[in-house]
């Protein structure tokens, strides 16, 4: 499979960002559906394309999803993936985090890291930080509270830039208050 990342613009053509984002539910997102005006207002605010963020379409055959990148003027810039539902566990979520890593790295020579979060039920997005070499670092309990009233705990994975070009993966000292 043959995926190409290609950058977004939504300022000069909103709609296909607003389809796909009000098109299904997104169940690991704070804002699990996305109504038309909400989708308007993140592009509007340039949650998607501005100095901060940058993002860019995941392109099969078909448009099948969408990668965020956030914070990238700051030490160690976020990000965010959306894969849309029919093309899940296929492969593309560890395709996607493994461009994008390279992407940040090789763009901004300064950062010596990159971060993500998740619900600690995401078992699939928790598999592709492990896969593409990000270590757990961070548990916070009971830090997300969900749209249907539950609460869950927030899961924070991160890479080393040293980690990423010596294929290795340095993990936390945890056990650090004898
Ligand atoms: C999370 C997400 C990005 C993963 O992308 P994906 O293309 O489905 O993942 P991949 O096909 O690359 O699979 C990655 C791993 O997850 C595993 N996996 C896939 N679905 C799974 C499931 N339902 N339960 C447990 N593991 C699962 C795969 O087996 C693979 O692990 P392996 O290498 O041990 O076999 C995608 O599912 C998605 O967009 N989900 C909705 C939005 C979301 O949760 N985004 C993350 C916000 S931080």
């Amino acid at each position: 499979m043959d995926i190409a990342f290609r950058r977004l613009r939504p300022s000069s053509d909103p709609e296909p960002l607003i389809r796909f984002l009000t098109g299904e539910s997104w169940p690991f997102h704070s804002v699990s559906e996305v109504d038309r005006e909400t989708a308007r207002q993140w592009i509007a605010d340039g949650r998607f394309d501005n100095e901060e963020n940058r993002s860019f379409w995941i392109d099969d055959d078909d448009t099948v999803g969408l990668v965020r990148l956030m914070d990238l003027t700051d030490d160690t810039p976020l990000f965010d993936l959306r894969i849309r539902a029919e093309h899940r566990g296929r492969g593309i979520g560890v395709r996607a985090v493994t461009w994008l890593t390279r992407y940040l790295f090789e763009e901004l020579p300064d950062i010596r890291r990159v971060e993500g979060t998740t619900r600690q039920d995401n078992r699939p997005m928790r598999r592709v930080f492990l896969r593409c070499g990000y270590a757990k670092e961070a548990h916070y309990r009971e830090a997300w509270p969900a749209m249907d009233g539950t609460v869950h705990d927030t899961v924070g994975y991160a890479i080393l830039r040293r980690d990423w070009l010596s294929g290795t993966v340095t993990v936390p000292e945890w056990d650090d208050e004898k």
